[in-house]
């Protein structure tokens, strides 16, 4: 299923993350985790997304982009939110940070910016998520793949 959402500010995007991270709350717990692939162009509003669904999910602190660092960890309740950015890595490199046991973790709600670069190792039913920019400065198109 495709749903198409235009936001016309980083407060409206931020709305979507955190109204979608409520709705994945409330989904039943799975046996594994729950990832969600970020896709879109340089300054497309991925990282902008990921802050309002962990203000969604509780997280305290405020996601920003995990470029530098690969991937960012955020405890909220008992479980945890992983902020991964794969611009500048591919699977391999992946596969040597045991991600398999990050996928394998129900515990885990895992955001992927720049997921199409990984695809061949995220879950068959990871959530796509794809921002674009259209007309003004300010406002976007956003795809979800569920
Ligand atoms: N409708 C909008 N939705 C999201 N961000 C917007 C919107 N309008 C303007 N912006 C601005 O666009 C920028 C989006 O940057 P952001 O870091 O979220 O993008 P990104 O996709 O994570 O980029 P990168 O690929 O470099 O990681 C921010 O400066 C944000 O304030
Ligand atoms: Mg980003």
């Amino acid at each position: 299923m495709k749903i198409e959402i235009f936001t016309k500010s980083d407060k409206e995007t931020k709305k979507l993350g955190k109204v979608l991270a409520r709705e994945i709350l409330k989904t039943k717990s799975k046996k594994r985790a729950v990832v969600i692939s970020l896709g879109g162009e340089l300054g497309s509003g991925k990282t902008t997304f990921t802050q309002g669904f962990a203000k969604g999910l509780g997280v305290r602190e405020t996601p920003r982009s995990p470029t530098f660092v690969i991937m960012q960890i955020y405890r909220f309740r008992t479980r945890n939110l992983v902020h991964v950015d794969a611009y500048r890595l591919n699977s391999r490199d992946f596969r040597m940070l045991n991600w398999d046991d990050f996928i394998k973790n129900p515990q885990n709600i895992i955001l992927v910016e720049w997921g199409n670069k990984i695809k061949n190792i995220l879950p068959k039913n990871s959530v796509r998520i794809i921002f674009k920019h259209i007309g003004r400065p300010r406002e976007r198109l956003i795809k979800i793949f569920i």
